[in-house]
């Protein structure tokens, strides 16, 4: 078959949302593949990561990267195998990881920057593991902690979006490294699923019941790392019970992402000064040159059987929309990835 008896199904950005991205804030559209020029790879889409990050991307402003413009296919980290090549850099048959977007196939010169291919190995580990802890959360999750967090054996880590992807990444690095490790999450099964399956110390379920009460009974020496991806009342009420030299990792504030009224910062925030603590922020691309460290120690981990990942996958990119909402509502259970093909 050649490439232009392919059709390409594209989620493109309509209007800039006003709070929760809505169905007619995208346009559904499809265009025929073209042919390869010399240099290019036509790749499949087989599962792209869907990321609370995408909310910000839909924003015109400045941020750490552009905004996704008005009529472009949506900005979308994912998986694909390599269907056709004139490039020598990847050959067909291959498994690469790179900005996709919401798309089923993506066309290119292979050194695109944007894109940013790199080979995957799917023997080594299961595909949407690559969306997961060995791919951006994952790195999101271990730089963030280790590098900003610096986390000394014994101390008390406590971390907010404890059962999704940056979260049980965070957790279960912190127990590698001797801490006591609390989790904030929304609602028995994932406090349960992060404490029974995933080893942290203990979970508060925020849905139910006082944030404040079991950071008391949870982290009764304080708290020495609070990596934050939530934002709002409960990166206030964390502030309430650091203690000295705390620091307060901020990677980011899902609570406020579809806000239509300003940004909710920190009332406490004068418990840094009175405890000579630090807030900071991440952005994970930061760490590219060094992704394979953290890659080999949690792989290794991952053999081991001491380090466990959970995906959540929804089938179909016509779902792309309704998916990933699921993160502004708490219904992922775990690193949400939306499989556009089987391999
Ligand atoms: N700085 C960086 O470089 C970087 C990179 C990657 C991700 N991030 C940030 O890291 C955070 C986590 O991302 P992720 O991919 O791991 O997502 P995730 O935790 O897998 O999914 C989002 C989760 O956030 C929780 N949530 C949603 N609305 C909430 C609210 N109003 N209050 C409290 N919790 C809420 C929900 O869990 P519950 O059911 O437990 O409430 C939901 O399942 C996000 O803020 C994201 O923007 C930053």
């Amino acid at each position: 078959m050649t490439a232009a008896a392919l059709k390409n199904q594209q989620f493109r950005l309509a209007a800039r949302p006003v709070g929760m991205p809505k169905s007619t804030d995208w346009k559904f559209t499809s265009e025929p593949v073209r042919d390869l020029a010399d240099g290019e790879i036509l790749v499949k889409t087989l599962y792209l990561s869907l990321d609370p990050a995408m909310r910000g991307w839909m924003n015109d402003g400045k941020s750490y990267i552009r905004p996704v413009a008005i009529d472009e296919v949506m900005r979308a980290g994912g998986v694909g195998k390599v269907i056709a090549s004139k490039s020598p850099k990847f050959a067909v048959g291959e498994t690469v990881y790179g900005s996709i977007g919401v798309q089923e196939y993506w066309i290119g010169a292979a050194d695109d920057k944007t894109a940013a291919f790199n080979k995957v190995d799917g023997n080594a580990a299961p595909l949407p593991k690559y969306l997961n802890a060995l791919g951006m959360p994952g790195m999101t999750a271990y730089f963030g902690l280790l590098e900003v967090g610096q986390p000394n054996a014994g101390e008390t880590v406590v971390v907010s979006g404890a059962a999704g992807a940056v979260g049980q990444t965070v957790g279960q690095v912190a127990k590698h490294k001797g801490c006591h490790v609390v989790g904030i999450a929304g609602g028995k099964e994932k406090c349960d699923f992060v404490v029974n399956e995933l080893g942290f110390d203990a979970c508060i379920d925020y849905k139910n019941g006082s944030l404040k009460d079991g950071l008391k009974e949870h982290c009764p020496n304080g708290v020495d790392v609070y990596f934050d991806n939530v934002g709002g009342d409960i990166l206030d009420t964390v502030l309430t019970r650091i203690n000295m030299k705390a620091r307060i990792i901020i990677c980011g504030a899902i609570s406020q992402y579809n806000n239509t009224t300003p940004v909710k910062g920190p009332a406490n925030y004068l418990s840094l000064l009175v405890n000579r603590a630090r807030m900071e922020g991440i952005v994970v691309f930061d760490y590219a040159d060094r992704y394979h460290l953290g890659i080999t120690e949690m792989a290794k981990w991952m053999k081991e059987g001491t380090f466990k990942t959970r995906e959540d996958i929804v089938e179909g990119i016509e779902k792309f929309p309704d998916a990933l909402l699921m993160l502004f509502e708490g219904k992922n259970f775990g690193k949400l990835v939306l499989e556009v093909a089987k391999d």
